[in-house]
């Protein structure tokens, strides 16, 4: 049992949440409960990113104070994760003092240690990213990513001498080849801090709405500057170091494929430069695309996707938290591009959790009803379907410990097809009622109950209700992996509940 630190990207405030968020958090909720599920000492941060260029726009926008915008648009996120249930441990809004607090002792430490300097900046500016780009990197004078007209901006700023750190992170990457997964991911920034890394520039005094200097009172940190210390402040860096010598070296950032500059570049040189490890891994996902396209609030803005038709709220409210939970996690592996539908919702709610999950609780709870009165039989420890059940628990467990939720359902999804296979080879709806059939009922359950194990990092609620449907006390989560995963822990006996379908099927043209 060891130690495990998760993080998602903190969400910008300038608009509402949407299901490309909700991806992300999912992903990074299973993860945590995964990892609490073996018995790891587990810490889940997500939060809001509320200060920056494009925040106070939309504050002004809307006629509010940045602050009255950020406490109404960082709550719609907490709303968000709380209808899919995410199992945050914190959540941290920069514009808490703690966070102010850590910037600060973080960014004098790099100050004294003298990776910090004053110049003068001119580059083309794109608001939506937060960040600066060269003529050569925009297109036409246009951001790369949304496509919006850069402004010139012209700022005596102080500057982070990131070009110092080229050598030292080409041997970090060397000494360390998991820090950052997938491997193309890992190759994409080697081979962008190979090609030359320029200062970066770190502050503003064009903006007031950021975490002040404290070494020059007419100066705000940069946006991202700010942002990437969060992960540190969760720890209570600068306040608690105990915390932080305790969570760092198992801190794992899962984040979108355009924020990788932030994340593997700049991050791990500031954390060397303030005197830290760098974080001990960055997993990177692809983006969920409508028709081809990123669900970006910018486009969204611009007619291209209405956002307001996948927010996170409401599609827990039409599919129900778990599929919903399920079809994000299931839909696309981390690290590549998945296409976002609602088809592809109603296809793999009805084929997975309605035909495949749903089917073997009703027929075997079914059977136990009007065959086995009512009681749950015991599994046999020389069951065919054993052997089966013992490789899905392996290719699970390892899935979910490679950042790979996606493999992880496939593997338990496997098991599922075989019970439902083993069903049908021996019919047990024909059988009459007696040994025989009780011993086939009792393996069923017992496949059933290790399934509800595997898959309650992605559908917790569901299969707590598997769990007691099948006659058991508590919850897949309650007890450690270790113990519960092994065949023949199912004891029997107890009242099985017949209830209502877990999953009514979706008429397709929905
Ligand atoms: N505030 C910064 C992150 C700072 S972390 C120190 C930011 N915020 S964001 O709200 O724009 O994006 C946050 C995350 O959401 C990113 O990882 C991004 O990839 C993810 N997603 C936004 N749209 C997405 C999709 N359409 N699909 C999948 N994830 C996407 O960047």
């Amino acid at each position: 049992m060891g130690r495990f630190y998760i993080t998602t990207p903190i969400y910008y405030v300038n608009d509402a949440p949407h299901v490309g968020h909700a991806y992300c958090t999912v992903n990074a909720d299973s993860l945590a409960r995964w990892h609490r599920l073996v018995g790891d000492e587990t810490k889940f941060l997500t939060g809001t990113d509320e200060h920056g260029q494009k925040v106070a726009d939309a504050a002004a926008k809307n006629e509010m104070s940045p602050q009255a915008w950020t406490d109404q648009t960082s709550a719609r996120f907490r709303e968000a994760w709380d209808a899919l249930g995410i199992s945050y441990d914190d959540f941290i809004r920069t514009t808490e003092p703690r966070h102010y607090e850590s910037v600060q002792k973080f960014l004098s430490t790099i100050h004294d240690n003298g990776y910090i300097y004053k110049d003068t900046y001119k580059g083309l500016y794109c608001v939506s990213c937060e960040d600066y780009f060269t003529i050569e990197s925009s297109v036409d004078g246009r951001c790369p990513i949304h496509g919006r007209a850069l402004i010139e901006m012209e700022e005596e700023n102080w500057f982070f001498k990131l070009s110092a750190f080229e050598d030292r992170l080409i041997s970090y990457y060397e000494e360390h080849p998991g820090f950052v997964t997938p491997e193309t991911k890992r190759n994409e920034a080697l081979s962008f801090i190979k090609g030359g890394l320029r200062d970066i520039s770190i502050t503003r005094t064009s903006i007031s709405w950021g975490v002040p200097v404290p070494w020059d009172a007419n100066h705000v940190f940069y946006v991202w500057y700010d942002a990437l210390i969060n992960y540190l402040t969760g720890i209570g860096y600068g306040r608690n170091d105990e915390e932080v010598v305790r969570w760092w070296p198992s801190s794992h950032h899962l984040i979108g494929k355009e924020i990788i500059r932030f994340h593997c570049v700049w991050w791990p040189a500031m954390c060397m430069a303030a005197g830290l490890e760098p974080p001990s891994h960055v997993q990177v996902h692809g983006w969920l695309l409508v028709g081809g396209q990123k669900l970006s609030k910018t486009m969204a803005a611009e007619g291209a996707v209405r956002l307001t038709d996948i927010s996170p709220v409401v599609l827990t409210s039409e599919y129900g938290v778990d599929p919903i939970r399920y079809y994000l996690l299931r839909e696309t592996s981390l690290g590549n591009d998945g296409e976002f539908s609602l088809e592809g919702i109603t296809q793999r709610y009805n084929t997975d959790l309605a035909n495949n999950l749903g089917n073997l609780v009703a027929r075997v709870t079914t059977i136990v009803a009007t065959k086995c009165d009512g009681i749950g039989p015991v599994p046999r420890s020389d069951s065919s379907l054993r052997p089966l059940a013992e490789e899905a628990l392996v290719n699970a467990a390892g899935a979910w410990e490679r950042f790979s939720p996606q493999s992880a359902l496939e593997a338990t999804w496997g098991l599922i097809g075989a019970t439902n296979a083993y069903l049908e080879q021996h019919a047990p709806w024909k059988m009459e009622p007696g040994d025989a059939l009780q011993g086939v009922i009792g393996d069923a359950l017992e496949a059933i109950r290790l399934v509800a194990v595997l898959a309650s990092p992605a559908m917790p609620e569901v299969c707590r209700e598997i769990w007691r449907r099948i006659g058991l006390s508590g919850s897949p989560d309650a007890e450690l992996f270790e113990s519960s995963a092994v065949w023949g822990r199912y004891r029997g006996s107890t009242s099985i509940v017949r209830g209502a379908p877990l999953f009514p099927r979706i008429a397709s043209d929905q």
